[in-house]
C-alpha cells in the first residue's frame, strides 16, 4: 500500500479486496460530497478488457444500497442510480463508452443534465467520450497482476484530492 498527496496505490489480491476498496472509496466520495445540494465528482476508470472496472463500479454502487440491481451499461452507454448520500438525493451515473462511435452521441444522452446536482459519475472507456465528456476529478487505473489487480488512483482537482485524503 502506498499513498502520497494525490496518489493511492493498492494491490487488490482478489475480488474481496476489490469490494473492500470500493466500499472505502464509496464512503470517501460520500464524505466529500458532504451536504451541498450541487456537488459532483467525475471518476474515470481505465484498464484493459476484464481488468475489473465494472466489478469495482458495481461494488461501489451496491455499497450505498445492497438491494440495487446494477446493470451493465455496455449497450445503453449509461445507467443511473438514485442513492441516499445524506440530505439531498444523489445519483450515481455508471458509463461504459466502449461502444460509443462518435463522442457527439453523448449529446443525445442529454449528458449535460447528468453532470448537474449531486452526482458521482463513474466512466469506463472515457477516452471514447473525449472531448465531450467532462474532465476527471479522479482517474483509476486497473492492471492485471498475477491473479489479482494493481490499482492506481490519482486526483486531478481539489475535490479529487479531498477524496484521496478521506481514503485514510
Ligand atoms: N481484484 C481482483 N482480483 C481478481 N479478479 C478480479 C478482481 N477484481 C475483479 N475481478 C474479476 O475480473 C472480471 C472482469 O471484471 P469486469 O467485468 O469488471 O472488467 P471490466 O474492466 O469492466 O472489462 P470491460 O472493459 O470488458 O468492461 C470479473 O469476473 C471479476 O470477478
Ligand atoms: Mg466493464
Amino acid at each position: 500500500m502506498t499513498q502520497s498527496a494525490n496518489l493511492v496505490q493498492r494491490f487488490l489480491e482478489d475480488e474481496g479486496a476489490s469490494v473492500s476498496f470500493a466500499q472505502k472509496l464509496a464512503q470517501a466520495l460520500k464524505e466529500v460530497l458532504g451536504c451541498e445540494k450541487e456537488n459532483g465528482i467525475v471518476v474515470y476508470l481505465n484498464g484493459d478488457l476484464g481488468a475489473g472496472k465494472s466489478f469495482l463500479s458495481r461494488a461501489l454502487i451496491q455499497s450505498y444500497d445492497s438491494r440495487l440491481k446494477v446493470k451493465s451499461p455496455t449497450y445503453t452507454l449509461v445507467e443511473s442510480y438514485e442513492v441516499n448520500l445524506g440530505l439531498w438525493p444523489a445519483q450515481v451515473h455508471h458509463f461504459d463508452l466502449y461502444r460509443l462511435c462518435d463522442p457527439e452521441e453523448l449529446e443525445f444522452l442529454a449528458i449535460r443534465d447528468l453532470f448537474q446536482g449531486r452526482y458521482i459519475a463513474l466512466v469506463e472507456w472515457p477516452e471514447k467520450g473525449q472531448p465531450v465528456l467532462p474532465a476527471a476529478d479522479i482517474i483509476i487505473d486497473l492492471q492485471y497482476q498475477e491473479a489479482g489487480r494493481n490499482l492506481n488512483l490519482r486526483a486531478y482537482t481539489v475535490i479529487g484530492q479531498e477524496v484521496v485524503e478521506h481514503l485514510e
